[in-house]
C-alpha cells in the first residue's frame, strides 16, 4: 500500500504569498498524479487553510478534486472544523456522530485512523477524553490489522525547532501518546503541523513530521535551487518490514519514469 502524505498547505486569499500556496499545492497534487505507481489515497494532515474561511476551502477543495487517488483530510489548528465538515462531507468518510473530525478508512491491509488535535483555544494541540474514548474505540474496532494513525500536531517531544511540546499540555499529549500505546497494533504516527521534516517516537512507534507544503512558511534551511519547491512524503508499507517514508521534491524530474525504471533497474 502506499500512501502520500501532504500537510500545511495554509490556503489563504488575502496574503501577499497567497498564489504561492495555491501553486504549491497545485505543483505538489499534480507530481503525486505523475507517480508510477500512484498512491492509494492521500492524506492532508491538516492546516489545509489559514483562516477556516469558506472561500479558502473552495479553494483548497478546487485543487484536491484533481487528485487521482482518493484524498482524506485532517483538521489543523488553522482549520475550522464547520467549514472543513462543510467542504468534504460530500466524500463520506468524516464521522457523522461527532463535530470531531476523526475517523477510520478500513479498506486497506492497513488501517488507517485520523484523529482531532484541534484546539479552540491556541495554536497548540489538544486531546480530551472523548476524543481520547473514540481513538480506543476505533483503535479496538478491528483486532487484525495493523494501523497507521494521522495526527495533525506531533504526539512526543520535537527536539528540533524551538518549541518541543506541540499540546497545550503534556498531559494531554501523553492522553494521545497512551491511547496509540493502547494496542500493539499501531505501527505509524503520521503528522505535521512543526512545518519542518522530523522524526520520534511514541512509546515504540516510529513517528514521521512532514514539512510544510507551503514554501512560504517552510521551516528549516534549504538552498535557493530549492526554496520554491513543495517536499511531501511518500510511505510505502510493507507486510513484513512496515512502513518506509520517502521524501519526494516536487519539480525534481519524471516521477514516473524515474520510479518505474528503478524497479526495472533491481528486477
Ligand atoms: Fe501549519
Amino acid at each position: 500500500m502506499i500512501i502520500a502524505q501532504i500537510s500545511d498547505t495554509h490556503i489563504a486569499l488575502d496574503t501577499p504569498d497567497a498564489d504561492q500556496r495555491l501553486r504549491d499545492f497545485d505543483v505538489t497534487i499534480a507530481d503525486i498524479n505523475a507517480l508510477d505507481p500512484g498512491p492509494d489515497v492521500i492524506v492532508h494532515t491538516g492546516d489545509i487553510v489559514h483562516n477556516g474561511r469558506p472561500d479558502e476551502y473552495a479553494a483548497a477543495a478546487a485543487i484536491l478534486a484533481k487528485a487521482r487517488a482518493p484524498v482524506y483530510v485532517l483538521a489543523g489548528n488553522k482549520d475550522n472544523r464547520a467549514n472543513l465538515r462543510a467542504a468534504f462531507a460530500a466524500k463520506g468518510y468524516l464521522a457523522p456522530d461527532s463535530d470531531f473530525v476523526d475517523y477510520a478508512v478500513e479498506d486497506w491491509p492497513v488501517r488507517l485512523i485520523a484523529v482531532d488535535t484541534l484546539s479552540s483555544g491556541s495554536n497548540k494541540g489538544d486531546f480530551c477524553r472523548e476524543r481520547a474514548k473514540r481513538l480506543i474505540d476505533m483503535i479496538d474496532a478491528d483486532t487484525a490489522k495493523p494501523i497507521a494513525v494521522f495526527a495533525h500536531h506531533p504526539p512526543f517531544e520535537v527536539t528540533v525547532g524551538p518549541d518541543r511540546i506541540n499540546f497545550e499540555t503534556v498531559e494531554a499529549m501523553e492522553r494521545l501518546a497512551h491511547a496509540l500505546q493502547h494496542s500493539k497494533r499501531v505501527v505509524a504516527v503520521f503528522s505535521g503541523h512543526v512545518h519542518r521534516g522530523t522524526t520520534g517516537h511514541v512509546g515504540r512507534i516510529p513517528a514521521t513530521v512532514m514539512p510544510s507544503i507551503a514554501t512560504t512558511l517552510r521551516k528549516g534551511e534549504y538552498p535557493p535551487a530549492m526554496k520554491m519547491c513543495p517536499v511531501y512524503h511518500i510511505h510505502r508499507f510493507d507486510p513484513v518490514w512496515g512502513f518506509a517514508t520517502e521524501a519526494r521534491i516536487v519539480g525534481t524530474g519524471p516521477s514516473a519514469a524515474s520510479t518505474r525504471a528503478e524497479v526495472l533497474q533491481s528486477a
